[in-house]
């Protein structure tokens, strides 16, 4: 089979955008632009290229959903509670060192409970339940914000739409978190259906799950095999649940299905050996798994704990080796990405591995590249590992033995400048920032949906952009005329009006998205969150030293020092002051001046208190604040409870606030 080319690619992103577009206008709109035989070309374009190239079939391709798809066709929802991931172990060692942490995180004498279950490979979705009834189902999104699902997750019959008396009245808000799957036996038969008629398999469980979720008409999400397993809950208004092990009973008392073999363990080795188990166990369950999800039981000691930035301390996924295949590495492409790395990507004879078709794989770097000592036609073992981007791990077999070694190159294959490996780093990088590979990987990312959110400005645009030399700087697409984006091919009049609208909205666009699309270094969302939080306005951003930065929880030294010298740079300084100039607003950043009253404030919490402490940590979030587990000269107030203890010494001795219950419900009124 042939590989595809960045032609086909582009044309691929440049269709689904514009398919997405049309979508919107008929079914949302109900302004269609194209007759519905232009769309339908449109389509058979799409579907052609992917029936050809099977590999870039993606989740989200119009062809995998119906109707407007993208995240315009659920409206969003903000997570109560965030949903966090977890950190990831694959041996008994790294394991080890996880329940070490635990530990000494506790006080000695604390006994632990180890809750273990297997890790579902499906979607994570939360169910929120007000007084016993479903009222609200969303997809996990990025953690903070998913889409309203509801009408679709109704039609699935592990999810019961009311709980019981008790539990309602137990209960008045109960979210329940688990993961939408699809057996294995009901996925091969849906897909033999599929087959039978015609139509495009899916290509894993997964996937299937997935597309499923995101179908605009509730009817056909219910012809679908789903099915809800739930793996943990949070409530707000009740102590009487203080385990993983309690959550659990309640969910199985309320009919849902749990995630088997669900059991405790008191040390690191018996864990071990029930991993052990599972490996074992696998082939036979009847979902897809990709691990053993080991939590501490006890929800007292799992506030303790609390979390690093986007994942628990009180949990870890343990995950499956990585799937292994073998096949032909036909070509070696080196592609420039937005920071201007250099990474060697092979090309492969498209394999299966793991139920997903793979026909490119990375390289890594030059070093990597040496060490495997492949050449064209040399077979190959590839790994994926979950959602990573597969990688050739080592030469199974050599073509010729005389062939030569691939070489890395001394040039830039975009621009052809010579390209740099700087002293101890492992990638070469293209530095010309002019670059049209780097401009246009910027550029793709600026626009991206969690960035600036420009619809419309797809691949094919962005390159067609650059190469007629009508943008060499992010913005200069502030600049833009509507007149020179119809000299660009494909551009129709309605289309040209569009993607102005687009770049226009998002002059108004947030602070954290802003921050987020200057694509710095180590800057994601959260990250871009936190600074935008933190700072309030891109004026305080900008002059905010490395020790600043470093103050704040969850920023380190490293990162601290890139923020502050891309700050500092002149061009950096340049590109601001030339979006301002071509009317981006930098709006300041509201929440920290009118959300809740605890903005910015680190809570730490001992003793016991009158409601849970999952209660008050909830109470305190939603009021801006933030609750840590351990208490150190950045934290602001402690909040203490009866019999408590240590904590309040050292508060005393770091000059920390101390509030009780009382105060602090005066405090936020
Ligand atoms: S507990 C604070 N238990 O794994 C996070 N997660 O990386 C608590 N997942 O997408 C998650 N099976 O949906 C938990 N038995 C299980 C799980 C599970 C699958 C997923 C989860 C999330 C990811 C976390």
């Amino acid at each position: 089979m042939a590989k595809p080319s960045q032609k086909i690619i582009s044309e691929l992103d440049e269709l689904r955008a514009s398919i997405r577009h049309h979508n919107q206008l008929y079914y949302q709109d109900a302004e269609p632009e194209v007759s519905d035989a232009e769309y339908d070309l449109l389509f058979d374009r799409l579907l052609e290229i992917e029936a050809q190239f099977p590999e870039l079939v993606t989740q989200d391709s119009p062809s995998q959903t119906v109707g407007a798809t993208g995240l315009t066709k659920f409206a969003p929802v903000t997570h109560r509670i965030p949903m966090l991931s977890l950190q990831k172990v694959t041996t008994l060692e790294q394991f080890q060192d996880f329940d070490r942490r635990v530990r000494d995180s506790l006080s000695k004498e604390a006994e632990i409970h180890f809750a273990t279950e297997p890790k579902l490979d499906g979607l994570a979705v939360e169910l929120v339940y007000r007084r016993g009834k479903f009222v609200l189902g969303s997809s996990r999104g990025d953690g903070q914000t998913g889409e309203n699902i509801t009408e679709n997750l109704a039609t699935l019959s592990s999810i019961p739409s009311t709980l019981s008396k008790s539990t309602a009245q137990q209960f008045p808000l109960l979210e329940v978190r688990g993961e939408v799957v699809m057996h294995k036996r009901d996925f091969e038969e849906y897909n033999r259906k599929l087959i039978n008629s015609d139509q495009e398999p899916m290509a894993n469980p997964r996937n299937g799950a997935a597309g499923s979720l995101r179908q605009l008409d509730a009817n056909i999400t219910k012809e679908r095999p789903l099915k809800f397993y739930a793996y943990g809950i949070s409530e707000s208004s009740s102590d009487s649940i203080r385990s993983q092990s309690e959550a659990a009973s309640l969910l199985k008392k309320e009919k849902f299905l749990l995630p088997e073999p669900a059991q405790l363990f008191p040390d690191a080795a018996s864990v071990g050996r029930q991993f052990n188990k599972l490996v074992e166990l696998r082939d036979q369950l009847e979902y897809e798994i990709d691990g053993m999800v080991i939590k501490v039981d006890s929800f007292d000691q799992q506030m303790q704990l609390g979390r690093i930035s986007r994942a628990p301390r009180w949990a870890v996924a343990w995950k499956f080796e990585a799937e292994l295949a073998e096949t032909v590495l036909e070509e070696v492409e080196f592609s420039v990405g937005r920071t201007g790395v250099v990474t060697p990507v092979a090309i492969l004879k498209p394999t299966k591995v793991g139920g997903v078709t793979v026909s490119r794989a990375s390289l890594h770097n030059e070093d990597e590249l040496n060490a495997l000592g492949v050449a064209l036609g040399d077979r190959v073992i590839i790994r994926r590992a979950g959602d990573v981007i597969p990688e050739v791990v080592r030469l199974a077999h050599k073509s010729d033995p005389k062939s030569k070694k691939i070489k890395f190159p001394t040039r830039c294959p975009s621009c052809n400048k010579e390209i740099v490996r700087p002293e101890g780093e492992a990638a070469y990088r293209c530095l010309n920032q002019n670059c049209p590979a780097h401009l246009e990987g910027s550029l793709a990312y600026f626009a991206s949906k969690a960035a600036m959110d420009i619809d419309g400005m797809g691949g094919r645009i962005a390159a067609q952009l650059i190469e007629r030399g009508l943008i060499s700087s992010l913005a200069d697409l502030y600049f833009l005329t509507t007149e020179q984006l119809l000299t660009l091919d494909l551009m129709a009049d309605k289309r040209a009006q569009n993607l102005m609208a687009a770049i226009d909205r998002s002059r108004s666009s947030s602070l954290p998205k802003i921050i987020y699309a200057l694509g710095i270094d180590g800057v994601g969302e959260t990250v871009a969150n936190l600074l935008a939080e933190t700072f309030g306005s891109i004026d305080a951003l900008m002059q905010a030293t490395a020790e600043q930065l470093v103050e704040i929880d969850g920023i380190g030294r490293v990162l601290a020092e890139s923020i502050q010298s891309f700050f500092s740079s002149r061009q950096t300084k340049a590109l601001i002051e030339k979006m301002r100039k071509g009317g981006v607003l930098f709006p300041p950043y509201e929440k920290s001046q009118t959300a809740g009253k605890l903005s910015g404030k680190t809570f730490v919490i001992t003793g016991t208190l009158s409601q849970s402490r999952t209660y008050f940590k909830s109470l305190i979030e939603s009021q801006g604040g933030k609750v840590s587990s351990s208490i150190s000269a950045k934290t602001d107030f402690l909040l203490y409870g009866e019999k408590a203890g240590s904590k309040l010494k050292k508060a005393a001795e770091l000059g920390v606030a101390c509030v009780d219950e009382k105060e602090l419900l005066k405090q936020i009124g």
